[in-house]
């Protein structure tokens, strides 16, 4: 007897593979998984070491910060690793999240209530998917400057790239290096500030899941496609 054809994967729109209403109560949803939070949080730590150790190079007055890397001349090695690793872990973090973060005809609607938004008058605002503009903004502008971080990066690294990168060109990828550094310390700030202000944001990355309640609030959109896969049992 042949077996019957396996049903076929409803196609995701608001919502990510490993995204699921959990059972139980009260109800939990399920936001990233263990290797997505393992990636966020490498990518985390090596931004808030590459921030630190920048800023103790960019100026006399930050200099003793060097300490923590054992001294100047290893700040000053290890910094660019750093850099590398940021960029990977990035990237693979970012493969993995871009598709939710595409821009949609909602975040104008959604911005342009901001003051609803900051006043928590959740009820005026339209139903969201997984990301919010201001998650999107975040995402996109961390990616835009990481890139451009390593690509300036990489011109002002002398020991392994000095012969590949006039005078001129390294003392503007100096310029632009350091401008970037400064606007991702601010979209960074944001993020955590963001995080926290939003309360029952944070365990999304400590314990992978949401509530219910949460996910209703902030992006009823996400959650109700998440509802709509879960097969039920003949009781519920
Ligand atoms: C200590 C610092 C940090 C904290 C407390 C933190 C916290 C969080 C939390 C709670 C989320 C989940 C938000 C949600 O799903 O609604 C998140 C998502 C995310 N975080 Fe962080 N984070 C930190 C640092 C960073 C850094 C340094 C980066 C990048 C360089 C980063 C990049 C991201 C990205 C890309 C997302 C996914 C949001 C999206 O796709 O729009 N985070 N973070």
């Amino acid at each position: 007897m042949s077996t019957p054809p396996r049903p076929a994967k409803p196609r995701l729109v608001y919502a990510q593979p490993g995204d699921a209403v959990e059972p139980g109560h009260p109800v939990t949803v399920s936001r990233y998984g263990p290797w997505a939070r393992v990636n966020h949080w490498i990518t985390a730590s090596s931004l808030i070491l590459l921030a630190i150790s920048g800023l103790a190079l960019f100026t006399p007055a930050l200099f003793f910060l060097t300490t923590l890397f054992g001294g100047g001349q290893n700040t000053r090695a290890l910094h660019p690793w750093i850099g590398v690793l940021l960029f990977v872990s990035f990237f693979v973090f970012f493969a993995q999240l871009w598709r939710a973060n595409l821009p949609a005809k909602v975040d104008v609607v959604w911005l342009s209530k901001i003051k609803d938004v900051v006043g928590g008058h959740e009820e005026n605002l339209p139903e969201l998917g997984k990301y919010n503009a201001g998650q999107k903004f975040i995402f996109w502008g961390m990616a835009a400057l990481i890139l451009l971080l390593i690509a300036t990066g990489v011109m002002i690294w002398e020991q392994y790239f000095s012969a590949y990168f006039g005078i001129p060109l390294r003392r503007w990828a100096v310029l632009v290096h350091s401008i970037a550094a400064v606007l991702i310390i601010c979209i960074f700030i944001l993020h955590v500030y963001a995080a926290i202000w939003t309360r029952g944001t944070l365990r999304a990355m400590t314990r992978g899941t949401v509530t219910g309640g949460w996910a209703w609030r902030h992006h009823r959109k996400w959650l109700r496609e998440l509802a709509g896969l879960r097969r039920r049992g003949p009781a519920e």
